[in-house]
């Protein structure tokens, strides 16, 4: 696995790959990985095929992180990291530092207009900014066929989907199912700070979450499905709620009658300094699979 920490040196061993007209899969991660990010390189590792190259990064992105977010305390263990994408078939690893990757003097940002504003964009203003923009230069760095991202980032797959269509980029994105702890916590680097009270506090998330998809095909308004999931999270003492939001799967719309579209049911909840996100789609009738 080739270990790059300048943009000189990946774009020397893509470019290497591709005189062999090799398809690259590109997997963005800010490192400290869990089982969750090892089941995006495989997916990668199954798009790219016998003859494709798998590339991975890990870069703490600090333009994503607000004032008095947890940029600092973000966990960190990048000799782990590498350790655990040898094992999964990964053919290079970018991890540059943030001077490699922004230039003081840099002007252009990437921001998908209305979709960054709502939702989390709401409670951490400039995020989907910095998202967006840290993944155009990663995808102009590396030029990937395709890209793998986690759908616990919801609202990002989105936002990373709307950019690849509005500025014609070449890219296949490839949405990877949230993977969850043994009691239902979606997997995410942020779960190692949780204090233990806080740890055995923090399924209620995926609790609510499986309530609210049995009773979605009830007949049930979006309102009171919301209502519903916000009252379940608040009887947990510990769970600070920061929003519970019901929109429609595929627009993003707001949604507040009767479910007649797959519905995704969006949270944010913090525990002490810990910000978690989780989410489901729900159906308004059984599925049948
Ligand atoms: O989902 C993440 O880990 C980050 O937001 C990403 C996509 C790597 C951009 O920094």
């Amino acid at each position: 696995m080739h270990i790059c920490r300048t943009k000189a040196a990946i774009r020397a061993t893509v470019r290497d790959w591709r005189i062999t007209g090799a398809p690259v899969v590109l997997v963005p991660t800010m490192g400290f990985l869990h089982d969750g990010h090892l089941s995006l390189m495989r997916i990668a590792r199954e798009r790219a095929g016998k003859d494709g190259r798998v590339v991975a990064t890990i870069f703490v992105n600090p333009t994503q992180f607000g004032p008095g977010e947890d940029l600092d305390s973000y966990p960190r263990d990048e000799a782990r990291d590498f350790d655990l994408l040898r094992g999964t078939g990964v053919d290079a690893v970018f991890a540059p530092d943030a001077h490699e990757i922004y230039d003081p003097q840099a002007q252009t940002i990437v921001e998908t207009t209305e979709l960054a504003r709502m939702l989390i964009g709401k409670l951490r203003p400039g995020h989907f900014r910095g998202v967006a923009t840290i993944v155009t230069k990663l995808f102009n760095i590396i030029r990937p066929d395709a890209a793998v991202f986690g759908e616990k980032d919801f609202q990002q797959l989105a936002v990373i989907r709307t950019m690849v269509r509005d500025l014609d980029m070449d890219i296949d994105i490839i949405g990877a199912p949230i993977l969850r702890e043994h009691d239902g916590l979606a997997m995410s680097s942020r779960n190692v700070r949780l204090g233990a009270e806080d740890r055995t506090a923090a399924p209620i998330l995926a609790r609510a979450l499986n309530e609210a998809e049995t009773m979605a095909p009830t007949g049930i308004t979006a309102s009171r499905l919301r209502s519903h999931v916000r009252a379940t999270l608040e009887r947990e003492p510990r769970a600070q709620v920061q929003s519970v939001d019901i929109r429609d799967a595929a627009s993003l719309d707001s949604i507040s009658g009767p479910l007649t579209r797959p519905a995704v049911i969006l949270l944010a909840v913090k525990f002490g300094t810990v910000f978690l996100i989780d989410n489901r789609v729900v159906h308004p009738t059984k599925e049948t699979t």
